[in-house]
């Protein structure tokens, strides 16, 4: 499914269960001792899904241990991103010379817990996705939301290190399936804030991407002799 939501060049896999083998590296499987069999199947998995992405990037499969602020850190010259809920786990890689961010998020569908939709929206959010609910009543819009954020999020914090609430985003959902999340960081933002992504919501789920390409230098100025 994920696939779906991403630019070319951008490796997923997802898997909707743990049933398939999902070895450990050691280091990894050092930090998962103690962790409950839920989060260690669901890492597990997720850490699967990241080394068949390495693997069709031609990348060696390595541990991926957490960097500052959870984010996994991936081998230099690659970024990705990690997301696993009930039902799903899933991750996607790309050359860091092709896609400067990745962000995935992946959400059961269905409505927030109670008291969620007051915390990460404001006032014109909550009109927007009012209005999205009345025109389009099928669809988990607060759902959709919430991961919107959160993979924009995912996306923003590996290339600063900076945390955001939900408050710091303002985020407006097309029923095309796009979304714009622009962060507002209480300090001069290191990189352009406003992300572009993509949501799907199928088979129970909510999924939702950030991916941001690299764009191509502009062509160099040839500058031609005037008449002199
Ligand atoms: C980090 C966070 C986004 C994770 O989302 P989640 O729905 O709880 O969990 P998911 O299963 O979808 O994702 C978990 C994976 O995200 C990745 N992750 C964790 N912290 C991360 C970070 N700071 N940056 C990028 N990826 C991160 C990890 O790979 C993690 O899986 P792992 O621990 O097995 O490696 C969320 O817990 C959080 O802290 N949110 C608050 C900040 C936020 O979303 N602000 C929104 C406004 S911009």
């Amino acid at each position: 499914m994920i696939e779906e939501l991403l630019p070319p060049g951008v490796t997923s896999s997802e898997a909707f269960d743990d049933a398939a083998p999902a070895p450990l590296f050691p280091a990894e499987a050092a930090l998962m001792e103690g962790r409950r069999e839920r989060r260690r199947r669901q890492f597990a998995t997720a850490r699967a899904c990241a080394r068949r992405c390495l693997t069709e990037l031609g990348r060696p499969p390595v541990a991926l241990l957490p960097g500052p602020g959870g984010a996994p850190r991936w081998p230099s010259g690659v970024v990705g991103s990690i997301t696993h809920c009930e039902g799903y786990r899933a991750a996607v890689a790309a050359p860091a010379s092709a896609v400067a961010a990745l962000g995935i998020d992946a959400e059961p569908a269905g409505p927030l817990p109670e008291g969620v939709l007051a915390l990460i929206t404001s006032a014109p959010e909550r009109a927007h996705l009012a209005a999205l609910a009345t025109a389009y009543p099928s669809l988990p819009w607060d759902r959709i939301f919430f991961s919107a954020k959160e993979a924009a999020y995912k996306a923003w914090y590996p290339a600063t290190g900076i945390w955001l609430g939900f408050r710091e985003a303002t985020l407006a959902l097309s029923p095309e399936g796009t979304f714009t999340t622009t962060l507002h960081p209480s300090v001069p933002p290191p990189v352009d804030p406003v992300y572009e992504g993509r949501w799907l919501a199928g088979r129970d789920l909510v999924l939702t991407a950030v991916a941001r390409t690299v764009r191509a230098p502009a062509p160099a100025m040839i500058s031609t002799p005037g008449p002199s």
